[in-house]
């Protein structure tokens, strides 16, 4: 089939899109844009994305202040290239970077591509619910103390399910100690446009902050943005070296041939949010309260601090974005792939992810009261018709927390490699990123050792019917290891 045809044919269907990118495919967002008019590239007058002088430095110049950061930078190959980017111009070679275990596989990739040593922050757990809570200036702090030598901290927040961390705090410590911190806020850029939002990591002290404009806002998939924001160099002259070596790292990873489609939707996603705001969050906070005061009704469906949950429940969370849906259907009889399923063909909802015993709805200023309502009826019908009593899925185990690093990524990725069996692979050291997509964090990272326990992980996620990716791509079967074994 043409992908064209498939993309039609899949529009046609009328399925509700509980996902990602943010413009949920609303035309009346996008401002009249036809690709095929405006796909340029450095014309006359069309500015230089990577020396921009015109249209697109007066259109950053707005973004920054839209989003009350000191320089903004879009970006065209999503946070991804934002992440790689930040890592590499803030650290040097051999450096010890502080890292929330959750984050991104990006966040490890620019650890093998810079050749950097993590030392990691493992995000404590919400047994209530099965996924990550924040991670605690505490840690930060007893990492800084174990290693003063530490040159930068990364952290994701909010995560994938809505989890915030405290980055007034976090960066206050980190900063002590005149260590940078990175956020990856890839989840989180409509924060800060209400108050019923935590406020973003770009007035909350973080250094560089990282955004999917594409994940949660009115614009296209791979639109990203990257804020310098640092309150750690306040003197202008140091800002400005900041920026150049932004400038260059970006140079060097992003495309040289960025879109004109991306960047004129990613002004028209600034001027809206610079125009419009006010109007635009208040109904949409207003849609969001109505459904959380609706999902009360429900029985065996538990909605994360919502209807009758509340961040009350979850004393490891320090802020929780309520934009986000993560449905817990453990007391439900259907397997995850079979509610996944239930949601799209008879309720023609897709949904942004499954996990084993929760789902997950992505939210946005885009979202119709018929897509909340639609949403908030399959629940109830759902409910009714699956509910029980006592939980179906056994509890989620926590994800492994007690790593075994053997070597760092990039002296791992410059092993010899061999393809072994997953079965086989206990107590070998991987070459590969092992991850389940989404959300694209990684069980296992290269340099360190497979153990029994992230075999018995990977089989049981992928038995629950979990999208289990490697590097090499060779899962479930095979996994790249080091050539030699541990001795
Ligand atoms: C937490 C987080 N960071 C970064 C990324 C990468 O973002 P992008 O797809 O915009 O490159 C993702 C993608 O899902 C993500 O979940």
């Amino acid at each position: 089939m043409r992908i064209l045809d498939y993309l039609n044919e899949y529009y046609d269907q009328d399925i509700y899109p509980m996902h990602m990118p943010g413009h949920k495919r609303r035309f009346d967002f996008m401002q009249g844009i036809d690709p095929y008019r405006i796909d340029v590239t450095e014309v006359a007058g069309s500015d230089n994305l990577h020396n921009p002088q015109g249209i697109l430095k007066d259109s950053m110049e707005l973004a920054a202040r839209v989003f009350d950061s000191y320089k903004c930078w879009y970006l065209i190959n999503g946070s991804t290239v934002g992440l790689i980017s930040a890592i590499f111009s803030l650290s040097r070679r051999g450096d010890k970077i502080l890292l929330a275990r959750n984050c991104h596989k990006a966040v490890y990739n620019a650890m093998h591509i810079c050749g950097l040593q993590p030392i990691y922050l493992f995000p404590p757990f919400d047994e209530n619910f099965g996924v990550n809570a924040s991670i605690t200036p505490e840690q930060v702090k007893a990492a800084l103390d174990e290693y003063p030598d530490i040159k930068l901290c990364v952290i994701t927040s909010p995560t994938y399910d809505g989890v915030v961390s405290d980055i007034a705090s976090i960066s206050r410590v980190l900063h002590d100690h005149q260590v940078p911190l990175i956020v990856d806020e890839a989840h989180g850029p409509h924060f800060g446009f209400h108050p019923s939002f935590p406020k973003s990591a770009i007035t909350e002290g973080a250094d560089l902050v990282i955004q999917s404009i594409h994940k949660t806002l009115p614009s296209p998939t791979q639109t990203a943005l990257l804020h310098l924001c640092s309150s750690l160099w306040k003197n202008r002259d140091r800002l400005e070296d900041m920026c150049r070596n932004v400038a260059s790292a970006l140079s060097i990873f992003e495309s040289t041939s960025p879109s004109y489609i991306f960047m004129a939707a990613m002004d028209n996603c600034v001027h809206l949010l610079n125009d419009e705001q006010e109007s635009l969050f208040h109904e949409y906070i207003r849609r969001i309260n109505k459904f959380a005061r609706e999902t009360e009704q429900l029985k065996h469906i538990r909605i994360l601090c919502k209807g009758l949950d509340s961040i009350e429940n979850h004393p490891l969370f320090y802020a929780y974005d309520p934009s986000k849906i993560v449905m817990s259907i453990k007391n439900i009889s259907l397997s995850s792939g079979e509610f996944e399923s239930i949601m799209l063909n008879k309720y023609k909802i897709e949904l942004e992810m499954i996990a084993a015993d929760y789902g997950l709805a992505l939210t946005s200023i885009c979202d119709t009261d018929e897509g909340f309502e639609r949403l908030l009826n399959a629940l109830i019908e759902i409910d009714r018709e699956y509910g029980t009593d006592v939980p179906t899925k056994p509890a989620t185990p926590p994800p492994i927390q007690d790593v075994l690093t053997r070597m760092t990524i990039s002296a791992a990725k410059d092993m010899p490699d061999d393809k072994i069996r997953l079965a086989d692979s206990e107590g070998r050291i991987s070459r590969e990123i092992i991850f389940a997509y989404p959300p694209g964090i990684p069980l296992v990272v290269p340099g360190e050792e497979i153990t029994k326990a992230s075999i018995d992980r990977i089989e049981s996620l992928i038995q629950d019917g979990i999208t289990v990716q490697s590097t090499y791509g060779e899962l479930p079967a095979y996994v790249h290891v080091v050539e030699y074994e541990i001795n």
